[in-house]
């Protein structure tokens, strides 16, 4: 949720700031703006809109000063406090002298602008952030760490921030509590990033920040403290994927080339971590001994969104296959609703990014209860990766839409895994284990026949683009199924859509169904079928267009629906994967019809930073 990139060096700033931006375009795009040193002072740009408009800007008043600045910071917004105004983009200055970015939200920034007022310090902004940059003016002496550590010392609430002054030529401050920070080290030269897709291009060497840490960045130097102003050292960490995997590679929208990518990054998610002979999965880094998992009584998976959505899918498996009990559960209510959870508890915290604030907070809350936690993560290196210490990275590589497709793929695939696990170490025969590893294995060729249906889908989505309301259907294993078609679909197309179990609809929604109303239904081959066509021909009565998602082959479903899209069989709890895969393309190109801007919808950010 917002970027927030910094480069100090020997050559020129912008072209590193503006780079930087685009790539974090993704995570806001409400305003632009950066900060120079140049010549004695400051020198600022900030637009509202995209990262382009601020690009046209800088354009228009090119300079020598804007030129030959080597030291700057920059930032791409997306809207807490205050509307998206040009007023209230970042960077915020303070006295002229002072400028700085930040990520996160400042709680008590109201009383702290109150009594920053009665100091003289006049506001042109609504944000938290315009306090902060004060706050550190407040402080200032002549030296920016200190002044940024002692108005950082009185704030409450996160924040990822990177500042500079005009009387400090060549130095880059740089802090973080709650949002990231990660710092690319170069030759003599050093760009900072909120997330390491715009350091990539310029080096794959980096330092991530841990909470209430501060640096000081002068070109290629870098000196940590604590908060508390003790010297630490933090560990280099390398990337380990190219700069390529965060372009669209020739697809129109990321959304789509994520979509395509879904074969091959199953594969990185389940490579090396199945063992076809014992028939079972090797997931080392859950770092559990075949006590430990005797000793779990309970699973308990926390997420948002998406992440959750797969969680339910997990949920469903444990306790299909390993026969105990496992619940999932919104993050953001986890905290605050006093669960009972204890040490013979496994908390599985799901993220693509590892930084969502609600799940984050889950995790604390889960740790402190003495439950075990494991992390379900994409980004390496992230929050929550690194404060669950154990757990099973993704391997999906950089997901940039929005939207997430592929993350929701690899996150089922590792839930899969996990079932299989722990049904070995209890009930299930090596026999059925190494079937079931069989059915993971196929999970990148399931999805590869869904793909080539994509002219096909494309086809469908055309009868469906003009409609306002849809519902989505499903049971058993398409319940999850059906929360996360109607997700992508409202998030990208804007189109009202519901997921529900296919047996709530008659306990009120039905009221709404008419002939303008259409409803997605999961029929795949399975026990809830029968059901659910039951539940299809309801939805008929009232006049609903029926969209079937149906198993290859399969005429009843076929004959009974008004349109549909073939998906190869699968047992269902592998099935999830091709419907879902479905229902993905088929937002897609619905969004793509009505001219929605597909990855970077209106009011979304990628990663949830605030509560
Ligand atoms: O990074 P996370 O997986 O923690 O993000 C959770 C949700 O914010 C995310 O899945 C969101 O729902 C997506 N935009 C859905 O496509």
């Amino acid at each position: 949720m917002c970027g927030i990139v910094g480069y100090t060096g020997m050559r020129p700033a912008v072209p590193f700031l503006m780079n930087g931006l685009r790539r974090l375009e993704y995570r806001g795009y409400d305003s632009a703006g950066v900060a120079l040193q140049a010549g004695e002072g400051l020198l600022l740009e900030k637009q509202a809109g995209k990262v382009q408009g601020l690009a046209d800007a800088l354009t228009e008043r090119a300079s020598v000063d804007l030129d030959g600045s080597v030291c700057g910071i920059a930032h791409t917004r997306w809207a807490t406090h205050g509307p998206p105004t040009q007023n209230n983009a970042h960077p915020h200055l303070s006295k002229e002298r002072i400028a700085l970015v930040h990520n996160g939200i400042i709680e008590n920034h109201n009383s702290l602008r109150e009594r920053l007022r009665a100091d003289g310090y006049e506001f042109l902004s609504e944000t938290d952030t315009e306090v902060l940059a004060h706050l550190v003016e407040s402080h200032y002496e002549g030296d920016l760490l200190v002044a940024l550590t002692a108005a950082l010392k009185e704030v409450q609430g996160t924040f990822g921030v990177a500042c500079i002054s005009a009387e400090e030529p060549g130095v880059l401050i740089v802090a973080r509590r709650g949002s990231p920070i990660v710092i690319g080290l170069g030759e003599d030269e050093t760009i900072v990033a909120s997330d390491a897709s715009a350091i990539i291009k310029h080096t794959r060497q980096v330092i991530y920040l841990d909470d209430n840490d501060v640096a000081r960045i002068v070109a290629g130097d870098v000196e940590i403290r604590t908060l508390d102003s003790t010297p630490v050292s933090r560990a280099t960490s390398e990337i380990d994927w190219s700069a390529d995997a965060a372009e669209k590679g020739g697809y129109e929208h990321y959304m789509l080339k994520e979509i395509f990518e879904q074969p091959e990054t199953i594969r990185n998610t389940i490579r090396g971590r199945l063992d076809s002979d014992r028939g079972t999965a090797i997931l080392s880094g859950l770092n559990l001994e075949a006590r430990d998992l005797a000793d779990i009584q309970r699973m308990l998976v926390v997420g948002c969104g998406t992440s959750m959505n797969a969680g339910m899918v997990g949920e469903y498996a444990v306790e299909d296959f390993a026969g105990f009990p496992a619940e999932v559960e919104q993050a953001a209510e986890f905290r605050y609703r006093n669960p009972i959870v204890g040490s013979k508890d496994l908390v599985i915290a799901i993220s693509q990014s590892g930084e969502t604030a609600d799940t984050l907070a889950a995790v604390r809350e889960a740790k402190d209860k003495g439950a075990t936690v494991v992390g379900l993560v994409n980004v390496v290196g992230s929050t929550i990766a690194r404060e669950t210490g154990r757990g099973v990275y993704l391997h999906a590589g950089p997901e940039i839409s929005v939207a997430s497709t592929k993350a929701f793929t690899s996150q089922v695939s590792v839930l899969l895994m996990i079932a299989l696990k722990f049904a070995r170490s209890r009930r299930m025969s090596r026999e059925r284990g190494m079937e079931f590893v069989r059915e993971i294995e196929a999970l990148p060729l399931l999805v590869e026949k869904v793909l080539e249906q994509n002219d096909r889908i494309a086809k469908v989505a055309e009868q469906f683009a003009d409609f306002e309301n849809a519902f989505y259907i499903g049971r058993g294993y398409m319940y999850p199924v059906a929360l996360e078609g109607a997700l992508k679909l409202k998030e990208i197309s804007y189109i009202h859509a519901e997921g529900y179990h296919a047996a709530e609809l008659k306990h009120g929604p039905i009221a709404l169904l008419q002939d303008n109303v259409p409803v997605v239904a999961l029929l795949n081959h399975g026990p809830g079928k029968d059901k659910t066509l039951g539940n299809v021909a309801e939805c008929q009565a009232r006049s609903a267009p029926i969209l079937g998602i149906i198993t290859e082959g399969d005429e009843e479903a076929r004959s009974c629906v008004d349109s549909y899209i073939e998906v190869p069989y699968a047992p269902l709890h592998a099935a999830v994967i091709p419907a879902t895969v479905a229902l993905q393309l088929f937002s897609y190109h619905v969004a793509r019809l009505r001219g929605c801007a597909i990855d970077q919808p209106r009011n979304l950010a990628k990663s949830v930073t605030v509560e």
